[in-house]
């Protein structure tokens, strides 16, 4: 039978050649430097001045991932944790915000009863959260004029529960294989139709409005994790006009951006992406008992060959990436004039260690079926393909016909995006030596920090600045920021951030925890 994986922890590695070591057992191509540099020569303290965002140069090479806390107001406005959040964000030192926490274009595409809504209604708090953003950056870094601040609109699509923390209400691009037994899809009714689809490109466009007026620089077209826009990038077996081909698959983004720019709206534009995707995982069923979670094995696939329900994905082998489309679509993000492209993978509910490599899984997910690190790596090398192929001199190939037709003014296919990657944290005390090799190196531009931030929102400014850490602030991925919010409560660093850890429900999570074997 087979066993458990047991992990080497980071912290137990004490030095730079203890990490190159472990990593070079695994295989892996995941570099770093000897030291972190202090100072103005640090590659993460450099500007980015080949390209400006709504004519702002971004200051350095750090940014903060959109991570909401299930704690907004149930009418999708703001509350006290999520103005504490987003002051945290300020005062990190990064010098983007890309999107800050997903927000729906409307009060059904919310993965949670708490998320935020970007409607008129809730103009006021979103622009305070911005302005509570850069007061705390100014208040620490002095300069806040090459902060650059997005909005990440979305629809949670097959993850919705607008209405109840604990009840699904699902709403999808297609009728999926695996998918639909682990979350409910039980009827084609919950499949959207061409005509709602048209309707929400509309909220989209609405959304982008609200976001110009406040002053957001951009907004982020969501196209991760398993939510709306992501899922029907693989709608391959959707009739109509929004499946089958590339195009059809890409139609939702192309209207969202021409609607966007005929209405005058001059707000710049980023993808989240999820680059590539594997089948859902789950626990092993032969190591898993009660109290014992087990590893993670991938749902059974046999019955769905060739895997034509996930994006990114070697359709004859799903545990494979396979970039042909990643490219095809980064491409065409590049001709629509998107500025920002974050990189991301899979998805948190289905395969999270491939989206969030972690030590300790969330209570709904597996023991890690790999070394994170593994995981690490994968999204690092996945991004240096994905910014080389579209950088590279004799420049991608051109599908230039497919936004003409779109009332899109084509650009030219070799414009130049800003490139930023995921799935940091779990390098722990090597995540600035890792950094400052791939920025050095040019293998991303931006440095996008989730849960470290969340557990040490400084990090970067401490290395750049003091060139050392605070240890004991440092995430080791206790996977609580999501097992939280599965059980129906706020998201927060509960294990490290003493506004989390004296809360009730800390001691509830270790107790649900325990039951689980998580
Ligand atoms: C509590 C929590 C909330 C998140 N919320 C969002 C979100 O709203 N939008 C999004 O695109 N990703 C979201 N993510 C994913 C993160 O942006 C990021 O991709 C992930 O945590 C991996 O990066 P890391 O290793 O730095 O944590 C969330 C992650 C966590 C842990």
């Amino acid at each position: 039978m087979a066993e458990a994986l047991k992990l080497t922890r980071i912290p137990s590695l004490k030095t730079v050649a203890d990490f190159r070591n472990f990593v070079a057992s695994l295989g892996i191509d995941l570099p770093c430097e000897d030291n972190i540099v202090v100072g103005k020569e640090s590659p993460l303290a450099q500007p980015i001045d080949s390209l400006t965002v709504n004519g702002k140069t971004i200051g350095n090479r750090w940014a903060i991932q959109p991570m909401e806390g299930w704690d907004g107001a149930t009418t999708g406005g703001a509350t006290d944790e999520v103005r504490r959040r987003w002051q945290r964000f300020g005062e990190s030192g990064a010098k983007l915000i890309y999107g800050g926490e997903a927000m729906a274009v409307r009060p059904d595409g919310r993965a949670n009863p708490n998320q935020l809504i970007i409607v008129e209604q809730n103009k006021k708090d979103l622009a305070e959260l911005r302005e509570i953003l850069l007061r705390a950056h100014r208040g620490r870094f002095e300069n806040a004029d090459d902060v650059v601040i997005g909005f990440q609109l979305t629809h949670s699509g097959r993850f919705c529960k607008p209405t109840d923390k604990k009840r699904m209400e699902p709403r999808v691009a297609y009728r999926h294989p695996i998918l639909d037994r682990k979350f409910n899809i039980t009827s084609d009714a919950q499949v959207f139709t061409d005509a709602e689809i048209e309707q929400l490109v509309e909220c989209y466009i609405a959304a982008a409005k609200i976001a110009w007026d406040i002053g957001a620089d951009f907004v982020d077209i969501k196209h991760c994790h398993g939510y709306l826009l992501h899922e029907f990038l693989s709608a391959h077996t959707r009739p109509g006009k929004y499946g089958g081909s590339f195009e059809n698959r890409t139609r939702i983004l192309r209207e969202i951006v021409a609607g966007i720019r005929a209405s005058g709206n001059k707000i710049e534009l980023g993808v989240r992406l999820s680059a590539f995707d594997f089948v859902p995982f789950k626990p092993d069923p032969a190591l898993s008992q009660p109290g014992k979670l087990g590893p993670g094995i991938p749902e059974d696939f046999s019955h769905c060959l060739p895997y034509h329900y996930a994006f990114g994905v070697n359709p004859n082998n799903p545990v494979e990436y396979d970039l042909a489309e990643t490219f095809q679509f980064v491409e065409l993000c590049a001709q629509l004039g998107v500025k920002i492209l974050n990189l991301s993978a899979g998805s948190p509910y289905y395969n999270p260690h491939i989206q969030r490599p972690a030590a300790y899984p969330p209570s709904d997910g597996y023991q890690p079926p790999e070394d994170p690190l593994v995981g690490v790596a994968r999204q690092i090398n996945v991004v240096r393909k994905i910014r080389e192929y579209l950088t590279k001199a004799e420049g991608p190939s051109s599908t230039a016909a497919l936004n003409s037709k779109d009332g899109v003014e084509p650009v030219p296919v070799k414009t130049r995006m800003i490139f930023m990657g995921s799935a940091y944290s779990y390098l722990q005390e090597y995540l600035p030596h890792v950094a400052q090799h791939v920025v050095r190196n040019g293998w991303t531009d931006m440095i996008g920090l989730g849960r470290m931030i969340l557990a040490y929102p400084t990090m970067l400014a401490d290395a750049v600045e003091k060139g050392a850490l605070e240890r004991k602030l440092i995430c080791r991925t206790f996977s609580d920021c999501t097992t939280a919010p599965r059980n129906g409560m706020i998201s927060g660093c509960y294990p490290l951030d003493k506004y989390y850890t004296s809360k009730p429900e800390f001691q509830q999570l270790k107790e649900i925890k325990k039951a689980v074997g998580a």
